[in-house]
């Protein structure tokens, strides 16, 4: 009998031409080597569990209680059974903290459904509660100046990926209507426009000046799409940025707030690095923040999968609403229609809504876990500015390889100039994990000035990775451009 041949069938052409690099050609010959029995490094994602980071103990405690609540009564009999005494060998601990046990008792008791029952669709409202207070917090809405957040506005959603499709889905209505991305980009958002059919509108970030925002590049995208007939409805901003790692000062956040205000934009701003500023000058300072009592229309997201939690896989993420826009002839706002999307998927998953209900309550200064977290979280951040520097004393060593700006997020994004002719990053990136099994990403995924070459490399490996990995990548980089 002959093979059973396949019928030809037409699909959504948007998803076919839908590029997202960092799982692109370069990870699949990553995992066709690993199958030939190689070791792989795999730098092309912002993923550090994947690359040993050990999960921050605090978090996964909760987790684990929460996950399964009769181990907290069991947790408490045993506790009992050896408090004072001679403890056989073990530790105090080597058991939960009274604050591990009634935090998780009382998530509990606030979810009222447990962990396997769908929530609200939004997140239920005491994590939207929680994730208002924390925006707050960090931005001192309590003095005044910044309205305080609204837990009516907030969505907790599987990851701040999902939170920017609702908000795309829903600007996007044909190819008319555009939506500013920096250049360079992370592809969700290129991908996110493709696939709805809208229009992309670069604007480029100026590499030799730290990756820095400017007003007139900002101004000549949008004049050009306007010219091409696109209804520009929205501009994205990454910060810290990836792939640049370019942290905004509060100077620039205003003057892309006056930029938006001045043109009729909303503002989508990703600060899913919020956590990641390494340079002690340069804090993070949140666009609601800079905002204050303004009109502009703001979509905020950030994510469980960054900063020093690391935690991607749990997917777990929101969307913050400000300045919600009506819907022309009808009598709804944004956030209802973001709401209708949600309620489509039913509900985001309840662990990664455990995960942003820790992400936004540490332990207090007075409780027992809080040493340690504040240890581990310390440890995390500094090993991934030392590693980040690392390489970067590594580009010193390659010819015609410069690296603007700060170090923030995740990534170093180094131009690659005098690639042989006929070569481009590509190719580049290929013979870089062929010959040292480094995944990187080609600046091309991104979005890059014509005619520059980049690689992205997530400053995540081990040290003793990059120690034994990084004169490797001199030697093949001086012999490929020499
Ligand atoms: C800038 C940026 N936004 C969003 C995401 C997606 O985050 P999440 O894992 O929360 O979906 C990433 C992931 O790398 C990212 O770099």
């Amino acid at each position: 009998m002959g093979s059973i041949k396949p019928r030809d069938m037409t699909v959504n052409r948007r998803i076919l031409e839908m590029e997202y690099a960092v799982r692109g050609p370069i990870p699949s010959r990553a995992a066709e080597l690993k199958q030939q029995g190689r070791r792989i490094i795999p730098c092309n994602l912002g993923n550090p569990q994947a690359l040993g980071q050990q999960p921050v103990s605090f978090y996964r405690e909760v987790l684990s209680l929460v996950e399964h609540p009769i181990r907290i009564e069991r947790e408490r009999r045993l506790k009992t059974l050896f408090n004072g005494a001679d403890l056989h060998g073990l530790e105090r601990d080597d058991f939960h903290s009274d604050y591990v046990l009634e935090l998780s008792e009382n998530y509990l008791s606030q979810l009222e459904t447990g962990m396997g029952a769908y929530s609200d669709s939004s997140g239920p409202r005491f994590i939207r509660e929680a994730v208002a207070g924390f925006i707050d917090r960090r931005d001192g809405a309590v003095s005044g100046s910044v309205p305080r957040s609204d837990p009516e506005q907030i969505f907790i959603t599987n990851g701040a990926s999902e939170a920017v499709r609702y908000v795309i889905d829903l600007l996007i209505d044909d190819e008319s209507d555009g939506v500013m991305i920096p250049i360079p980009q992370y592809p969700l958002y290129s991908a996110a426009i493709k696939r709805c059919g809208g229009t992309q509108v670069d604007y480029f970030l100026d590499e030799e000046s730290g990756w820095a925002m400017d007003r007139n590049l900002l101004d000549s995208s949008l004049e050009g799409a306007r010219k091409r007939g696109v209804t520009v409805k929205a501009m994205v901003v990454i910060n810290p940025g990836n792939p640049t790692g370019a942290v905004l000062d509060e100077e620039t956040v205003r003057e892309v707030i006056a930029f938006a205000g001045d043109n009729d934009l909303a503002i989508i701003a990703d600060e899913v690095y919020q956590e990641n500023v390494y340079d002690a000058d340069a804090g993070f300072v949140s666009f609601a923040r800079v905002l204050g009592r303004g009109d502009v229309p703001l979509f905020s997201v950030h994510s469980t999968s960054k900063g020093f939690y690391g935690e991607c896989g749990h997917r777990g993420g929101y969307l913050e609403i400000r300045n919600a826009p009506r819907i022309r002839n009808t009598d709804l706002s944004f956030t209802d229609l973001v709401l209708k999307q949600a309620s489509v998927n039913i509900c985001s998953n309840t662990v990664g809504q455990l995960m942003m209900y820790l992400l936004v309550n540490p332990p207090p200064e007075n409780t027992a876990p809080y040493r340690r977290f504040t240890h581990e979280r310390r440890k995390i951040l500094e090993d991934l500015h030392d590693k980040a520097v690392m390489i970067r004393a590594g580009f010193d060593h390659m010819d015609g390889v410069s690296c603007f700006g700060r170090t923030g997020a995740m990534y170093l994004f180094p131009r690659l100039d005098g690639l042989p002719d006929g070569t481009d990053d590509f190719d580049y990136c290929m013979g870089l994990l062929d010959r040292t099994g480094l995944v990187t990403v080609n600046g091309a995924g991104f979005g890059q000035q014509p005619g520059t070459s980049h690689l992205r490399i997530a400053f995540l490996p081990p040290r003793e990775v990059i120690e034994e990995v990084l004169p490797k990548w001199i030697e093949f980089h001086n012999a490929y451009v020499n």
